[in-house]
């Protein structure tokens, strides 16, 4: 098992999920190998729920990182979880369509994407210019 598989898996237990009861973890690694964590943290007010992946790419911006190769999710069901809509977005602020999404699907197995792939034609800070 990939090691930022692990990560991700381990990440879980910080969850905060009482409503969903869906545990998410995601563990993003920089250009320079460095792992950054998150999980979901869900609120009384659905809306304001935050996402594994969001949680980790925060960490690690504010921790002054902006090259990014791969990024690992793993929900506690082990079904594979992708990122969702948003968080793709997010995530192509700062990381390039090569990004490589690892997708924990239980038993070892490991979909693997990239962010090209998962959102193509994404809005960027060029479309805006
Ligand atoms: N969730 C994530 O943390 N990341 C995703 O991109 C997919 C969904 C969380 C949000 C919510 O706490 C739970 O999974 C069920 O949607
Ligand atoms: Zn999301």
């Amino acid at each position: 098992m990939d090691d930022l598989i692990d990560a991700a898996r381990e990440i879980q237990a910080d969850a905060h999920v009482p409503y969903s009861e869906y545990r998410v973890g995601a563990a993003l690694e920089t250009e320079d190998g460095e792992v950054f964590v998150g999980c979901n943290l869900e609120n009384a007010n659905f809306s304001n729920s935050l996402h594994a992946e969001e949680v980790a790419i925060a960490e690690a911006v504010k921790n002054g990182h902006r090259e990014f190769s791969r990024l690992a999710v793993s929900s506690d069901r082990r079904d594979g979880v992708t990122p969702c809509g948003m968080c793709r977005q997010t995530l192509s602020e700062f990381c390039d369509g090569d990004l490589i999404v690892l997708c924990d699907e239980g038993d070892g197995s490991v979909a693997e994407y990239t962010l090209e792939e998962l959102l193509p034609n994404t809005i960027s800070q060029e479309t805006l210019e």
